[in-house]
């Protein structure tokens, strides 16, 4: 069954507020749902995390004509509607329309068609500050097919609040301090860190940590947070700058950076010059409430991890600047990046803690088998994001449901996926993309995301 990935972060978010009711199976393409929620508070907190809802409503009533409608509104008992038809404060009414723009005279006709005498409200008409606002919603239809004539379903409902699309912008990495090529878009960072259930005072990690979009995300709900990357240069500001309009990065670019511009940056923990296909830094202990990343899928460069045998390799500080003296690097197979991944978080995550992370793939080929698994770890969405007409990423969220035992519990990929060919080869291998082979702005991986809400399928894998 397809979902959206709007359904991965509700549930997500459900959870993390302890809210226990069930989200209805839904049609992709219908974004209206029905959901019996226990308080209108609830309904508000919500909404306060929720990035892929745009409005939250009290349903008054509901009909597919506004015959019916009437006749549902006319149902209502006077206990519920007295306290708001009473109230003296402001009011509005408003028409909202899915999939068609309905013209304002024919709104207004729609609004007087409402039953008067069940809302016959007794406070003033304001219509920019009003305190209370009435909606008419109306659905024509699912999108992207065409409208049809007469809308197939009409709600009456309060608006309470609206979620958090605004902070898409407010967060945007066009006014971002630090940026890296590859940074990973605010809206979607802010998603990841609602379907990793990330909240306050938790501690979440990142071991491909770029820029740390992740952190900052997973920072805004309070969790304190951390990250590795292999890049000496990103880490320090040294690396080729990531805007066209710039030839040198400023000295104060940094993840630290990033935070402070949100007022965060006492959530931060630090960012280490690491590999993570190594952990023996790391204490022999579950650590990470969240593991939350986007790890290289080598297509601007091959991904690299240490080369040396030793197995505790340290940076003397006075050779990083030379630039000759880094440990030798090996090409990092990706399929070997993601087992590292699921055994490294199967061992620090917390029990019942999540790893949420993006897993490239050839549309062509793709099977579930692909997906690296490891004992300890459970998935629980798999949603997919084309990035062309032949590649997608899928966004992977696992629960560690098992305590893992040192060396008896290994990750494994049933089927390889990159053994034959580079995520980088078969990204260039495209010609569709010949065209869009820019290199400098970061644009590639961006721009798909933009259109993420129509463009992200998602298999919900509590439902198969
Ligand atoms: C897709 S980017 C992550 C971008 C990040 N989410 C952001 O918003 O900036 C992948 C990162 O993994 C790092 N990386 C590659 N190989 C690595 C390794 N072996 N260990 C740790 N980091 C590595 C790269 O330097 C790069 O910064």
């Amino acid at each position: 069954m397809y979902f959206t990935l709007f359904f991965q972060e509700l549930k997500s978010i459900l959870n993390v507020l302890r809210i226990d009711v069930d989200v209805p199976k839904h049609d992709v393409g219908n974004p209206f749902m029905v959901l019996h929620l226990p308080s209108i508070e609830s309904v508000k907190n919500i909404a306060s995390r929720a990035i892929l809802i745009r409005s939250v409503y009290e349903l008054w009533a509901h009909g597919t004509t506004y015959a019916e409608l009437n006749a549902a509104l006319q149902q209502l008992p006077d206990t519920f509607t007295e306290p708001h038809v009473k109230c003296q404060e402001s009011y509005r009414f408003h028409v909202t329309s899915f999939n068609k723009s309905i013209p304002n005279k024919e709104k207004i006709k729609k609004i007087e068609s409402l039953a008067s005498d069940v809302l016959d409200f007794q406070g003033k008409v304001d219509l920019k500050n009003a305190k209370h606002s009435y909606h008419i919603v109306e659905h024509y239809g699912p999108f992207p097919q065409p409208p049809t004539e007469e809308p197939v379903d009409i709600y009456f409902a309060k608006w309470i609040a609206d979620g958090q699309r605004e902070k898409i912008n407010e967060f945007h990495l066009q006014k971002r301090h630090f940026i890296a090529n590859t940074s990973m878009d605010a809206g979607l960072s802010m998603i990841m860190a609602n379907i990793g259930k990330v909240e306050k005072n938790m501690l979440v990690f990142d071991p491909f940590v770029g820029s740390g979009s992740l952190l900052v995300a997973a920072a805004i709900h309070g969790a304190y947070v951390l990250g590795t990357d292999i890049d000496y240069l990103l880490l320090h500001a040294k690396a080729r700058p990531s805007r066209c309009n710039e030839k040198k990065r400023a000295a104060d670019e940094s993840i630290r950076s990033n935070l402070r511009q949100y007022g965060l940056d006492h959530l931060y923990i630090d960012a280490l010059v690491a590999d993570s296909s190594r952990s023996n830094m790391w204490r022999n202990n579950t650590l990470f409430d969240a593991i939350i990343t986007d790890p290289p899928y080598g297509i601007r460069e091959g991904a690299k991890k240490v080369g040396t045998q030793t197995v505790d390799v340290t940076i003397d500080e006075d050779l990083k600047t030379s630039g000759n003296h880094y440990p030798q690097r090996l090409d990092y197979h990706l399929s070997d990046i993601f087992k590292d991944l699921l055994n490294f978080s199967a061992k620090y995550l917390h029990k019942n803690g999540r790893l949420v992370y993006w897993f490239p793939v050839s549309i062509q080929t793709y099977t579930e088998d692909n997906i690296p698994t490891h004992p300890c770890l459970q998935m629980v969405h798999n949603c997919e994001q084309k990035l062309n007409t032949r590649l997608s990423r899928r966004l992977i969220t696992m629960e560690k449901v098992k305590d893992f035992s040192d060396g008896i519990q290994e990750a494994e990929v049933r089927v390889d996926h990159f053994q034959e060919a580079t995520f980088r080869e078969m990204y260039f291998n495209d010609s569709n993309l010949q065209k869009e082979k820019t290199v400098g702005t970061g644009k590639e991986r961006t721009a798909g995301i933009d259109k993420l809400t129509n463009n992200v399928e998602c298999l919900d894998v509590d439902d198969t």
